[in-house]
């Protein structure tokens, strides 16, 4: 197979093509959703892999899970070919090609695996979920020397106004490509007509409200306005890295239902200190409560050598139907949740704000998701409570004022952990009910 070979089934468009004749050292392809950057930016190192032999190229996301849900997939579905004899080595997480070249992955939440070596060329994808000094230290690793380029490249959907790839494009640290849906060939002809899937992705997310249509739809660099969670809400403070949990620590299971609507089922265990952990989620459409009990038995494993304590209570929202049928399949009783919202988003408002000691007292693990649902990762809709605070927000309209009421939108984690907090901050213990056995 040769460089025309792969350029007969691969042509970049528009902001895409840039990536190709660009020399600039560090590089940001941003855009709306599905506009072809990550497919663009794997097919550039797949390009410089074949024709460079023994070059050292890495690929990175802020989670190494989370890149193997996305940029693997489309390298080794869209991007390689059988006859380039190129494969995956497990223990050394690297794509080796018959050449000598090498295409490392890696996740930036364990840096020391993938920073303790030199690189030619390093690929951040969703480079918006990175730290500036995630970047940077990327950055200090280029310098291999396999290619006549060094290159720090990424791409993104667009985030807030104020995040710092914006302000590094602004500075002229780094050159930043706007791609456009016409740039990919799988949504529009070259004519500018739509394709069939381009109808039926766009309406997707036409769907979307708020800032999520401005970034995904249109690809605008913006804030949300008016936040429920503004002034508390701080991923930096209130995701953290995994570690293992004590068994001494109590656990407890929240429930949100839905079956159009995501189902939501938190895992969450408390400190010595009366912290909140949640550490797993589903988050999950179409897909019945029973079904959702059988995963959530086989990942807790109660029972098992090795396997979690089991639940103190089980916290849920209302509907009787679900929450018999979780009582039925998980054999534990559940307490109704205090659901009143205003009183519930002070709470939790005040629970993930750093208390005296400068910690929150509500964290979540940043790996928590046991399954992420495809057709909501397609539809750029939350896949997890963790996306869900930036398009959470006060409903404006009518004259209505912040702290009224939230638009019940993008909501489903935070209810699920609005429910949990009020039964810690809320409500009365003489009312409250454990997990007893059924
Ligand atoms: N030039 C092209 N030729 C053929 N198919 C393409 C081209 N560009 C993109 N595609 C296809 O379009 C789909 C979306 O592309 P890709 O995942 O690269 O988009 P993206 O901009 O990274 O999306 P997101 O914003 O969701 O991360 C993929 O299936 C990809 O293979
Ligand atoms: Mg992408």
């Amino acid at each position: 197979m040769t460089v025309a070979d792969i350029e007969e089934t691969y042509r970049p468009y528009g902001g895409n093509s840039q990536l190709f004749t660009s020399k600039q050292p560090e590089l940001i392809l941003s855009g709306p959703a599905g506009t072809g950057k990550s497919r663009a930016n794997l097919e550039y190192l797949n390009y410089w892999a074949m024709n460079y032999p023994g070059a050292r190229l890495l690929m990175v996301r802020k989670t190494r899970r989370s890149l193997g849900e996305s940029g693997m997939v489309t390298f080794e579905q869209k991007v390689l070919h059988p006859a380039q004899g190129v494969r995956f080595y497990h223990s050394a997480q690297q794509y080796r090609y018959p050449n000598g070249s090498i295409l490392a992955v890696g996740g930036l939440d364990k840096p020391s695996k993938i920073m303790s070596t030199d690189w030619d060329i390093i690929y951040a994808q969703e480079a918006t979920e990175l730290e500036e000094d995630d970047w940077e230290t990327c950055t200090i690793r280029l310098r291999w020397g396999g290619l006549p380029i060094q290159q720090m490249i990424g791409d993104c959907n667009p985030a807030q106004s104020t995040h710092w790839i914006l302000q590094r494009a602004r500075d002229s640290k780094t050159e930043m490509y706007e791609t456009r849906h016409e740039d990919n060939p799988m949504l529009f002809n070259r004519d500018g007509t739509m394709t069939p899937e381009g109808e039926r992705y766009l309406s997707k997310l036409d769907n979307l409200t708020g800032v999520r249509y401005a970034r995904y739809r249109l690809g605008l660099w913006v804030s949300a306005e008016g936040m429920v969670y503004e002034d508390s809400w701080d991923p930096k403070r209130n995701i953290i890295n995994p570690f293992p949990i004590p068994d001494e620590w109590p656990r407890y299971l929240w429930f949100d239902f839905g079956f159009t609507h995501p189902f939501v089922c938190h895992w969450a265990a408390q400190d010595p200190d009366g912290r909140l952990i949640v550490y797993r989620e589903i988050y999950m459409t179409k897909r019945l409560v029973e079904d959702h009990c059988k995963d959530i038995r086989r990942v807790s494993r109660w029972g098992e050598k090795g396997g979690e304590p089991l639940p103190r209570a089980l916290i849920a929202d209302h509907d009787a139907e679900d929450r018999a049928t979780v009582e039925r399949h998980l054999g534990m009783y559940t307490t109704p949740a205090h659901k009143s919202v205003s009183d519930g988003i002070q709470a939790m408002a005040s629970r993930l704000r750093a208390a005296g000691d400068g910690k929150p007292r509500l964290m979540y693990f940043r790996n928590l998701l046991v399954e992420r649902d495809r057709e909501l990762a397609d539809a750029k809709q939350p896949t997890s409570v963790l996306e869900e605070p930036e398009s959470y927000i006060w409903d404006l309209r009518q004259g209505a004022k912040k702290g009224d009421q939230p638009v019940k939108e993008y909501d489903h984690g935070m209810d699920t952990d609005r429910y949990g907090v009020a039964y810690f901050d809320l409500v009365p213990s003489t009312v409250k009910y454990s997990a007893r056995i059924y």
